[in-house]
């Protein structure tokens, strides 16, 4: 290990100065940067092709430097998130942009960068897009692990809901059985409500069961109604013991790109926190609308509302002020709605209520 003094004689700028001449400075210190940097910093043109790529490459994805150089950089991106890039990069716009795009390394594996883009003018007059990627599997990693004990956890909580309302199905079948063993005339008629009791159990179970499995990362076009009924009638057995109304209002139904376990999973969260901050009863209305290329689902609550210097903080992680909550149900829906390319929008207002609305991409192709 280097001492504090042999350290800093070798990283002073007068004695990189010393060592230089000033004009080839610029150099070396971008020498220090690639072969250093955690980040894959390339140039590209405006047809695609990577004019420069850092060395990092290298280390970072295993191609050689001169094997990338002059190639099409939309060959190493995941072509979902081509699509996804094809719609929204705008280059026009002069602020940095922002992206998470999966890029295939030398073997074959594609791993997830946090990817800052920049349009940027050069000296010859032509437009470059300068990109700057950073390796974030590790940071992905650790979300989904939260996510997925989130999940668990949720299927835990409305475990106890459910059972409840499974025994009064269960109650009425029984004795339905009792009557028919008693040898009663009308059967045809039992038997059409015994299987719609059955149908009510089957259908809570599965859905249990769907939010209890693993977490899973398969996105397709989904019906948001669907979505929603299916989250309604797990949920409806937690709020039947508050004297709390669901009512779902649908403005205009769409199918949106997402992976639906997840998706149900922020769904849950929102009226799962509605539902406990309303405890004397009353209505949560839950709305479906689409305007432009979103779809809104809003989640409107008569609860205590939230007093405006703690809204920013609601999405952090551990905020809670719940006796038993772990402030993790805000923090986690955000991050799944921005995984999808969208955002949550918090409105409230303290005595009257609060509203969470889900803003979520329609793609038009
Ligand atoms: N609809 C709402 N009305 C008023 N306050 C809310 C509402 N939703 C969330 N909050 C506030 O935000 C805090 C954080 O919510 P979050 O869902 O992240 O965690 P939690 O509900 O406390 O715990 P957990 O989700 O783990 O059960 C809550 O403790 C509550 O103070
Ligand atoms: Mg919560």
């Amino acid at each position: 290990m280097l001492n504090q003094t042999e350290s800093n004689n070798n990283i002073t700028y007068e004695n990189l100065k010393k060592e230089m001449n000033l004009s080839n400075f610029p150099d070396y210190m971008l020498h220090l940067i690639e072969n250093n940097g955690f980040d894959l910093i390339t140039i590209i043109d405006l047809y695609g092709r990577m004019e420069y790529i850092s060395k990092s490459v290298e280390r970072i994805l295993g191609y050689g430097k001169e094997q990338l150089t002059g190639k099409y950089a939309w060959r190493y991106i995941l072509p979902e998130d081509q699509d996804y890039l094809k719609n929204y990069f705008n280059l026009e716009q002069r602020n940095a942009q922002k992206y998470y795009l999966h890029i295939r390394n030398q073997i074959g594996k594609y791993i997830i960068f946090e990817t800052v883009l920049f349009t940027v003018e050069w000296p010859d007059g032509k437009k470059r897009i300068l990109a700057i990627a950073r390796d974030i599997s590790d940071k992905k990693q650790a979300e989904e692990m939260l996510i997925r004990s989130e999940k668990m956890s949720i299927a835990g909580q409305l475990a106890a809901g459910i059972a409840h309302e499974i025994r009064n199905p269960l109650t009425s079948l029984k004795g339905f059985v009792q009557l028919l063993q008693a040898g009663i005339s009308s059967k045809e008629e039992y038997y059409k409500i015994m299987i719609d009791e059955i149908e009510k159990i089957n259908t809570m179970t599965s859905e249990l069961l769907f939010i209890s499995k693993p977490m899973t990362d398969e996105k397709k076009e989904e019906n948001v109604q669907e979505m929603l009924n299916d989250v309604i009638t797990l949920l409806k057995t937690q709020a039947n013991l508050y004297n709390i109304d669901l009512n779902f209002q649908m403005d205009d139904n769409t199918e949106v790109y997402c992976d639906k376990s997840q998706v149900k999973q922020v769904f849950i969260n929102l009226i799962k926190n509605a539902i406990e901050e309303m405890s004397d009863g009353g209505e949560i209305i839950i709305k479906l609308e689409r305007n432009h290329s979103w779809c809104i689902v809003s989640i409107i609550d008569q609860g205590p509302g939230i007093p405006k210097h703690v809204i920013h903080k609601l999405k952090e992680p551990f905020f809670t002020t719940k006796k038993n909550g772990t402030g993790l149900g805000l923090m986690i829906s955000n991050q799944i709605i921005e995984n999808h390319h969208g955002h949550l929008n918090i409105q409230s207002e303290e005595g009257e209520g609060s509203t969470f609305s889900i803003y979520l991409p329609i793609h038009s192709s």
